[in-house]
């Protein structure tokens, strides 16, 4: 493969992305991980950890993105500051990992850092006849919170995180993600591209084929939008709900949504352990003994939220006030730019968060997040497993290791000389494409000051 000259892909019309067309380069060239260190990832809003990851006064936590690694770290006030992981003296990355400090000290030489960023000792500091105490406070990226996650920026200048995200606060703080809990953590090196990666979640046209098991009791017949920097997916249409066969398969609507809503809630619960949580899938069994076989399908999935709910006040986990309509504008699936992806429901939801995997452009450090409603102390005990290579993990659940299956296959196959670039279906993976526009209006910005 040729090196791609930055300036030639960046100064095309619309950087040679189409609606139905993603040139194969951002995928591969290593050149491309060069420019997003230098001008995407220390532009972006990106998520940290979440705060209950630090919920005490000097907790803290090691975010690493490419070469950066930023200390978030709770204060006594219980505000989070963020800080540039390194020792102001020689450099030296003054922590790692997570814990609770009263604070930073450098094992190299042995200065020191208060949790509010100021230098407490300076080593022999006499030797320097009168150094700036100033000038070695730790230096700070921007970190703002929104949802229970910890976004940190490394442009001074960015423009406010809410602001950033617009519109998915408004249309998503009904849901109270501030309230939900890890129910599990798990990251996995993927043999793929961090974008490969991020988009094989950011589209429901492969479910038909990498998921068949899902059309049973599902649509996947979806459309995409665009927000800004950010996209989503959705049913094509209203009044084919969860529960109904895709529509695909050519099947009538059923006369009762019950039996289908009850397996796929049970098809979820077994095979990902996400999104629809166990309160869930006892709400969809009641339907069945609480509810007329004769329902209309939107009261029979509001009625499965509503003792979803009631189950939740009941265990004290509480529920938020959404309804039918919220869920309606959440739709399935949301793109947050550049490296999250978001698939919300009131009682679980599903992050994922893609990050490159050093300068290496054929692999990626890939989270999946599970959240839950949770009384409060209720919640799991956080373990974050780490597996390095995704078959030796047997626990991933089928429809996760059926998306994993395609990882490595497509990363080898945009390489060949066959394959120009992704042509993307413009109806329902727009989210990919606009991905792209946006990614390349990023790497032709210039690199962002220290
Ligand atoms: S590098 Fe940190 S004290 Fe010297
Ligand atoms: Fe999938």
């Amino acid at each position: 493969m040729t090196a791609v000259d930055p300036v030639r892909p960046l100064a095309a019309p619309d950087h040679g992305v189409r609606d139905d067309f993603v040139p194969k380069d951002a995928y591969i060239d290593p050149a491309y991980v060069r420019l997003e260190k230098e001008r995407l990832w220390p532009r972006v809003w990106q998520v940290a950890c979440r705060e209950e990851e630090i919920p005490d006064p000097g907790d803290y936590l090691t975010f690493e993105v490419t070469d950066e690694s930023i200390i978030v770290v709770r204060m006594s006030d219980m505000s989070i500051r963020a800080y540039y992981n390194a020792c102001q003296h020689r450099g030296r990355k003054l922590t790692e990992g997570c814990g609770t400090a009263k604070n930073f000290y450098c094992r190299y030489h042995g200065w020191r850092w208060n949790l509010d960023g100021t230098v407490r000792d300076v080593v022999d500091e006499q030797d320097w006849g009168g150094i700036d105490r100033g000038e070695l406070r730790l230096k700070e990226p921007l970190v703002d919170t929104w949802g229970g996650f910890v976004f940190v920026n490394m442009d001074r200048d960015a423009q406010p995180l809410r602001e950033y995200l617009d519109p998915i606060p408004e249309i998503f703080d009904p849901f109270e993600f501030e309230k939900f809990r890890y129910r599990w953590y798990k990251t996995v090196v993927l043999p793929a591209n961090w974008k490969v990666a991020l988009e094989a979640f950011n589209e429901g046209y492969h479910v038909q084929t990498t998921h068949p098991q899902l059309l049973r009791d599902n649509d996947d017949m979806t459309v995409s939008a665009t927000f800004g920097p950010h996209s989503m997916f959705t049913s094509a249409e209203g009044n084919w709900p969860m529960g109904a066969p895709s529509r695909r398969l050519g099947l009538p609507f059923p006369d009762d949504l019950r039996p289908g809503l009850v397996r796929f809630v049970e098809l979820m619960e077994e095979q990902l352990k996400a999104i629809w949580t166990p309160r869930d899938l006892a709400a969809a069994r009641r339907l069945m003994t609480d509810l007329d076989d004769g329902s209309d399908p939107m009261v029979v999935l509001g009625s499965m939220m509503r003792f979803a709910a009631e189950a939740a006040i009941e265990e004290g986990a509480g529920w938020p006030n959404l309804g039918m309509e919220n869920l309606v504008r959440a739709g399935q699936d949301w793109h947050i730019f550049p490296n999250l992806i978001v698939l919300p429901y009131p009682d679980g939801a599903l992050w994922y968060r893609a990050r490159p995997n050093g300068d290496d452009p054929d692999t990626c450090i890939y989270d999946i997040w599970s959240l839950a409603r949770y009384a409060p102390g209720a919640e799991p005990k956080l373990t974050r497993e780490f597996h390095t290579v995704w078959e030796d993990h047997e626990e991933w659940g089928k429809i996760l290791e059926q998306d994993f299956q395609n990882m490595h296959a497509v990363q080898q196959g945009m390489k060949s000389r066959g394959f120009p670039g992704s042509r993307v279906n413009p109806v329902q993976e727009r989210a990919i494409s606009h991905f792209h526009r946006t990614l390349r209006r990023y790497l032709a910005m210039p690199p962002v000051s220290s």
